[in-house]
């Protein structure tokens, strides 16, 4: 693999993340181990150019580390084997936090904005992640493709509609890990048609980091 990972100084470290309380926690750096270089580096990244690339809005920027790559990293417990495909990566979240923590698996960002394509070949490059493919265009249009073994999906769509648009690109024993937050009960009952259809069964676990920081919420859709 390819570490275009450099030590940096606290200069380099863009404004906004430079007031984020978690950025240089030693907590934050032990809880990503060895893909902690790699996973900050995505994160200045994503600090200095996400609200100018329309990314992440501007009030988001003091809390990079939790709401977006904590909250990203959250789901990696909840992957099993094989590829990972990440339906409307954007600014590559949770699909590029993902690939830097578990660099020997595959995965695919599927993400249907040219802008967002750019800067998720960018920022791979630049970050020096090696184990992503992008591919252009919607969930619903890539089915000759992807096949998944794990379907990931942060902010993208309601879960009823994420069944219809994603079913069609697993594997056999494949499955989705979709990050959702408080909502996700609720939303995994309104789905419970599409589920049956699609002959799956939901789950919704608790997905948490660090202590002190509140847990996420992901839903899991198995075979049934
Ligand atoms: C609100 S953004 C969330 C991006 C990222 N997952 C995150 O958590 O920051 C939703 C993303 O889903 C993408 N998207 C919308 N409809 C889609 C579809 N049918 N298939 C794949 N991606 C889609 C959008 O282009 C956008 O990048």
């Amino acid at each position: 693999m390819t570490e275009t990972t450099q030590p940096r100084d606290e200069s380099d470290v863009p404004r906004g993340l430079q007031d984020d309380p978690l950025n240089g926690s030693p907590d934050v750096e032990a809880y990503f181990g060895d893909r902690y270089p790699q996973v900050r580096h995505f994160a200045e990244l994503l600090a200095d150019q996400g609200v100018l690339r329309g990314l992440i809005g501007p009030r988001e920027l003091e809390r990079v580390w939790e709401r977006h790559i904590l909250n990203s990293a959250a789901v990696v417990p909840f992957l099993g084997d094989g590829v990972i495909v990440d339906i409307g990566s954007g600014a590559g979240l949770p699909g590029l936090v993902v690939a830097a923590m578990l660099p020997e698996r595959r995965v695919v960002l599927v993400e249907p904005m040219e802008r967002r394509v750019q800067w998720l070949l960018e920022a791979s490059r630049e970050v020096g992640i090696d184990n992503v493919t992008v591919l252009r265009g919607r969930a619903e249009e890539v089915k000759e493709s992807v096949e998944a073994d794990v379907i990931t999906a942060r902010a993208v769509a309601s879960i009823d509609k994420l069944v219809k648009w994603c079913a069609p690109l697993l594997a056999p024993e494949g499955e989705m890990v979709l990050l959702k937050g408080r909502s996700a009960g609720d939303e995994l009952e309104r789905a419970k048609y599409a589920l049956r259809k699609h002959r799956l069964v939901g789950e919704v676990l608790e997905a948490g980091t660090l202590p002190g920081l509140e847990p996420t919420r992901v839903v899991r859709l198995t075979r049934a």
